[in-house]
C-alpha cells in the first residue's frame, strides 16, 4: 500500500512546484531506498498544525506563486507600517541582459523592524511575556527579559547611540558573544535606522579589521571577554588589535563601547584605551528607557553580514528592512509551526545569518520566547543541550547537523538522562543532514515524535527557501523537501536549461522573494557576476541539488570553491591566502573533504619555499597562521606537503584532482593528461601520509 502512496505522489511537471498528493498518514514506515523512506507526522501533530496537509500547502503555495503581490501584501498588512507601501508591492529584474539586477519589496512603505519586534508585541498584550531567556556558560548563571524590559534596554542603548552621533544609515559593528546585549544591540541599531554588521566573535583580529575597513563603522560594540566551555576568550584584545590595524590603514573608529562580562573577566584586567573606550555599564543605563522610532523605508538597509565567497575577499551581504521583516517572520511561523505557547531555542550564534533571522528577528516578530545560550553544547558535558531543553521547557529546537553528529557520537545516555518531553518540533540547518544523523535526531532526541524541519537557505536568501512545513509533509530523512511559499526553485543543467522531473543539477531560483539580499555592500557588480551571470535570468545559489520522482529536493553541497565546515561557510581562497601569508609557504591549494562530524573538513596542500624542510613545527605554525587570520573554526584539519601542485598548461590548479587525492579516491583521478606535468600527481600521492 505504501507503494501506491509513492505512486500517487508522481508529480505533474507543470508550473508551481511538484507537489505530491498524499491521502493517508502512516507513521514512519520505510521502503527499500532512501528516497522512498517516508516519515509521517502523527495525526495529533497534523491536527494542530498551521498547515496540516499537502493539499493545504499546495493551495497556499499556488496562491503565493500566482499572485506574489497579493499573497505577501496580505501578510505584510498584519505588521505595523507607519505609512503603507506604494502602488507596486514589488519590482524586480533578475536578468542581466535587461539591465541592472534590482529587487524591491514594499518600496515607499515606512516601518521599523524593532518596533514590530517589541512595541507591537507589547501593544497586543505580550509586554510581560518573556522575550529572552539567557543561559550562561555555567549552568547556574542565567537571566531573562520580558518584552517590556527588552524594549527598555534597547531604548537606552538606542538613545546612547543617537547621543554619540550615530544616525540613520550609519554602520555599527557588533563583536559580541551570545549574551543578551547582542540581540539588544541589533535591535537598538534597527530602532534608529543604523545598519548593523555583526561579526562572529570567533573571527580573528585580522578578519575584524578587514570588515572595519570595508564598512567603516561609526562605533564598535563589544565586551571584554567570554567564557565558552572552559576557555576564556579576551575579545577586547582582539578588537584592540583590529582597530589598531584599521587606523594604520586610515580607517579609525573613535568609539568602542565595551560591555563588562563579569563572569569572564574583571574590569581591571581589561586593556583600555582612554578617550576611545567606554564601559557599557557606566553609560548606557543612564539613558532614558523610551526612544522614538526612526521610520525607515522598506528598502532602507537593515544590516550587512559578511560571508565567504569563492575569492578571498568577504562579501558584505546587504539586507533591507521590509521584505526581510515579512519573510523572516513568515518562514519562522510556518516552518516551525509556531504557536504562542512555544519556547524556542536555536543554537546558532547571532554572528551568522541563522542568528539574525532565527534567533533575533523571526522569533521576536512573532512574539516568541527565545532561549539564548552563551556556551558550548558539550560543557560541562554532552547532556547540556537537553538539560537546557528541560530547564526552559523548550518546544522548538533548531540546530546544525554537525552538532547532531557530535552528540550522537557521545552516546544516547546523555540524551535519555533528560525528559525532553516539551519538544515538539526539531530543526536542522547549515548543510545536508545525512540520513543516519537525521534518524538519531528524530528517534533519540525527539523520541520519534517531533517532525524535523530541514531548512535549506543561505546568508543571501535571508530566510528559509526549501523546508518542510512540519504538519504538511511526510519527510524523507536527508531531504529539505519542498519550497517555501513564494519560492520557485529550479534545477538547471550546465547550459542553464531548466530540467524537470527526476533530475540533478545546479540549484537556482526563479523570481525574487521578499527576503532576498539586495546587493553586496559597495560592489553591485560582484553581486551581479556571482549570483546572476552564471545562469541568466535566475539567482544561482552555488549549490547542487537533485529532485526525486516525488519532487523532494536533495541538496548535494556547494559546487563552487566554498566549503562548509560545521555549518560555517569558508572560502577555500580565504584559507589559501592566509596560508601563503606565512613566510615559508610558497603556494597553497585548499579543498573540502568529508569529515565525520564537521560535514566537511579543510584539507590544505602546501608548497614550501625552496629549501625549507617539512617539519611538525612548521605544520603547526601554518595552522596557527590560519587561526590568526580568519579564526579557529577555519583551521585546516590536514596539511599535505606538496612539492608542486597539479596545474594545467595555463597554470590553473586542478582542484578536481586534489579533491580525489584528499579523499584517497585514487582510482577516480580521471584524465590527468591535460596537466602541464602529470608526474606531480604521483609525487603527491607518495606524500599522502607523511
Ligand atoms: C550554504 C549557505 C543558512 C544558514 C546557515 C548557513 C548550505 C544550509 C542547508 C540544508 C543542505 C544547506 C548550502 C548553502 N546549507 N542549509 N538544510 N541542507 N545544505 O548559511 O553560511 O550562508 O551557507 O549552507 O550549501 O549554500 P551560509
Amino acid at each position: 500500500s505504501h507503494l501506491r502512496h509513492v505512486e500517487s505522489m508522481r508529480i505533474s511537471p507543470s508550473g508551481a512546484g511538484r507537489i505530491p498528493e498524499l491521502k493517508a498518514v502512516i507513521l514512519g514506515e520505510s521502503l527499500a531506498s532512501e528516497e522512498n523512506d517516508l516519515v509521517f507526522p502523527s495525526d495529533e501533530f497534523c491536527k494542530q498544525a498551521l498547515v496540516s496537509s499537502p493539499e493545504k500547502y499546495l493551495e497556499m503555495y499556488k496562491w503565493s506563486i500566482e499572485d506574489p503581490a497579493g499573497f505577501w501584501s496580505g501578510i505584510a498588512s498584519e505588521f505595523y507600517w507607519e505609512k503603507k507601501w506604494g502602488q507596486q508591492v514589488y519590482s524586480e529584474n533578475l536578468d542581466v541582459s535587461k539591465g541592472t539586477i534590482n529587487i524591491e519589496w514594499f518600496k515607499g512603505g515606512l516601518t521599523n523592524i524593532c518596533y514590530n519586534c517589541l512595541d507591537a508585541n507589547i501593544k497586543s498584550g505580550n509586554g510581560d511575556k518573556i522575550a529572552l531567556y539567557w543561559e550562561g556558560n555555567e549552568p547556574d548563571v542565567d537571566g531573562s527579559l520580558t518584552y517590556k524590559q527588552l524594549l527598555e534596554r534597547v531604548c537606552q542603548l538606542a538613545n546612547f547611540l543617537k547621543d554619540k552621533g550615530v544616525k540613520k544609515g550609519d554602520t555599527v559593528i557588533i563583536y559580541l558573544p551570545m549574551i543578551m546585549e547582542l540581540p539588544i544591540t541589533m535591535l537598538a541599531c534597527a530602532r534608529i535606522g543604523a545598519v548593523h554588521s555583526v561579526v562572529f566573535a570567533g573571527y580573528s583580529a585580522e578578519s575584524l579589521h578587514q570588515r572595519v575597513v570595508d564598512c567603516k563603522p561609526k562605533i564598535v560594540i563589544t565586551c571584554n571577554a567570554v567564557t565558552r566551555g572552559t576557555k576564556i576568550i579576551d575579545l577586547k584584545n582582539i578588537v584592540d588589535a583590529a582597530l589598531l590595524e584599521s587606523s594604520q590603514n586610515g580607517i579609525s573608529v573613535d568609539l568602542c563601547l565595551t560591555f563588562e562580562n563579569k563572569s569572564a573577566m574583571k574590569k581591571e584586567d581589561t586593556k583600555w584605551q582612554k578617550g576611545r573606550d567606554l564601559w557599557w555599564q557606566d553609560v548606557v543605563p543612564t539613558y532614558p528607557t523610551t526612544c522614538d522610532v526612526e521610520w525607515v523605508d522598506a528598502e532602507d538597509p537593515l544590516f550587512l553580514l559578511y560571508t565567504s565567497g569563492s575569492t578571498g575577499k568577504p562579501k558584505g551581504v546587504l539586507h533591507t528592512t521590509g521584505g526581510y521583516m515579512i519573510y523572516t517572520a513568515t518562514t519562522f511561523k510556518y516552518a516551525f509551526d509556531y504557536k504562542d505557547s512555544d519556547i524556542y531555542w536555536c543554537t546558532a550564534d547571532c554572528g551568522w545569518i541563522t542568528g539574525h533571522s532565527y534567533v533575533t528577528y523571526g522569533p521576536l516578530l512573532n512574539g516568541a520566547t527565545v532561549v539564548v545560550y552563551e556556551g558550548v553544547p558539550n560543557y560541562p558535558d554532552s547532556g547540556r543541550c537537553w538539560e537546557i531543553v528541560d530547564k526552559y521547557k523548550v518546544t522548538i529546537f533548531y540546530t546544525a547537523p554537525t552538532l547532531v553528529r557530535s552528540l550522537m557520537r557521545d552516546g544516547n545516555e546523555y540524551v535519555t538522562r533528560y525528559s525532553r518531553k516539551s519538544l515538539r518540533v526539531l530543526g536542522s540547518v547549515g548543510e545536508p543532514i545525512n540520513p543516519s544523523a537525521w534518524r538519531w535526531f528524530y528517534n533519540v532526541v525527539g523520541d520519534s515524535r517531533c517532525p524535523i524541519s530541514d531548512t535549506w537557505w543561505q546568508t543571501e536568501t535571508g530566510g528559509f527557501m526549501i523546508a518542510p512545513l512540519p504538519g504538511a509533509w511526510p519527510q524523507k530523512p536527508g531531504s529539505a523537501t519542498f519550497p517555501f511559499f513564494g519560492v520557485q526553485p529550479v534545477i538547471v543543467d550546465e547550459k542553464g536549461n531548466e530540467i524537470d522531473g527526476e533530475c540533478s543539477g545546479y540549484l537556482c531560483v526563479k523570481s525574487s522573494w521578499p527576503g532576498a539580499f539586495r546587493t553586496l555592500y559597495g560592489d553591485h557588480e560582484r553581486y551581479e557576476t556571482t549570483y546572476f551571470k552564471a545562469f541568466p535570468g535566475y539567482y544561482f545559489s552555488g549549490d547542487g541539488c537533485s529532485r526525486d520522482k516525488d519532487g523532494y529536493h536533495w541538496l548535494t553541497g556547494r559546487v563552487d570553491d566554498v566549503i562548509n565546515v560545521s555549518g560555517h561557510r569558508i572560502g577555500t581562497a580565504e584559507v589559501e591566502s592566509a596560508l601563503v601569508s606565512h613566510p615559508q609557504c610558497a603556494e597553497a591549494a585548499v579543498v573540502g573533504v568529508e569529515h565525520e562530524v564537521k560535514g566537511q573538513g579543510i584539507y590544505a596542500f602546501v608548497t614550501l619555499v625552496e629549501g625549507v624542510p617539512y617539519s611538525e613545527d612548521l605544520r603547526k605554525s601554518l595552522v596557527l597562521v590560519v587561526r590568526n587570520q580568519i579564526g579557529a573554526f577555519a583551521a585546516p584539519d590536514r596539511i599535505h606537503w606538496a612539492p608542486s601542485l597539479p596545474k594545467t598548461r595555463s597554470g590553473k590548479i586542478m582542484r578536481r584532482i586534489l579533491r580525489k587525492i584528499a579523499s584517497r579516491q585514487l582510482d577516480e583521478l580521471g584524465d590527468i593528461s591535460t596537466l602541464a606535468d602529470p608526474s606531480v600527481v604521483d609525487q603527491l600521492i607518495s606524500l599522502a601520509d607523511s
